[in-house]
């Protein structure tokens, strides 16, 4: 079995904001799909109870995260294939129910890091994406703790940056108190509307408060028609300019260098 830290060829990255319709799952699922179009083995896992990212792909399971973390399935049985280009494990509500069950175990934080690495999934991946909930729950804890890299979309409203420090804050704490190394890999502005001033001032805000904001996404009305159609943008509107700011973006994670 491989110890986290000679997991180097497969990055875990976690998508979080405590701030919730920020555009977290939007994120998650867009950079699997474009860094799975680029050759990469991707695996994105829900961690919302709200399960979200099987409701947008229209994507179903009845083994879920829940029945990986609780033993109750193998990797490959709960592993979804969404459009022969990514795998995705999908979360349902009754994630919570692991969520109380593991208050009690010991190593309670790193039950999803413990099995993950059970199943060697490190080796099987190039990225390991996951998306979260905007919660300060056991489940989150989980994830900073199988995650080595954190990315936080930020939406254009002036308190959006609350949330964000709020997970750079956990970031710290988990960094200190469990000992676990877990970097930034950028601020993501998202839902960016440049003819506005709020826009323009909440990007100087980000830019003067971090050294790592990453390359904006626009706001488009499309991506909300792709989501109620069970698709990805890429899928709805081929050509949609959004698509150009997730490519830099995609271009800038794959280069690194988080702090
Ligand atoms: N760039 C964008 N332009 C327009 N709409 C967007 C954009 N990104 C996401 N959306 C839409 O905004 C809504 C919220 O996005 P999303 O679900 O990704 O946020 P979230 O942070 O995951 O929310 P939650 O905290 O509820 O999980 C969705 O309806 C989505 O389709
Ligand atoms: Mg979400």
């Amino acid at each position: 079995m491989m110890m986290a830290t000679e997991k180097k060829n497969c990055r875990t990255i976690m998508v979080a904001n405590a701030r919730g319709g920020v555009g977290k799952t939007f994120l998650s699922i867009h950079l699997a799909y474009m860094l799975s179009e680029l050759g990469k083995r991707v695996l994105l896992v829900d961690t919302d109870p709200q399960g979200t990212v099987g409701l947008w792909l229209n994507q179903n399971s009845p083994v879920t995260l829940y029945h990986l973390v609780m033993g109750e399935c193998s990797l490959s049985q709960c592993l979804v294939r969404y459009r022969d280009k990514f795998d995705l494990i999908l979360a349902k509500d009754y994630i919570k129910e692991a969520e109380l069950r593991m208050v009690g175990m010991v190593g309670r934080e790193v039950v999803v890091r413990n099995k993950f690495e059970e199943f060697e999934v490190h080796d099987q991946y190039d990225f390991v994406i996951f998306d979260t909930s905007p919660s300060l729950s056991l489940l989150n804890q989980n994830v900073y703790m199988a995650s080595e890299e954190v990315i936080i979309p930020v939406n254009m409203e002036p308190l959006a940056i609350v949330g964000a420090s709020s997970i750079i804050e956990s970031m710290l704490m988990v960094r200190k108190h469990l000992r676990h190394h877990i970097s930034l890999l950028g601020i993501a502005p998202t839902f960016v509307n440049s003819q506005t001033n709020v826009a323009r001032q909440v990007l100087q805000l980000l830019t003067s408060s971090y050294d790592r904001v990453l390359p904006p996404l626009r706001a488009s009305v499309k991506v909300k028609e792709a989501s109620g159609s069970l698709m990805t943008i890429n899928e709805y509107d081929s050509r949609n300019k959004i698509i150009d700011d997730l490519k830099t973006l995609v271009g800038k994670v794959i280069a690194g260098g988080g702090v």
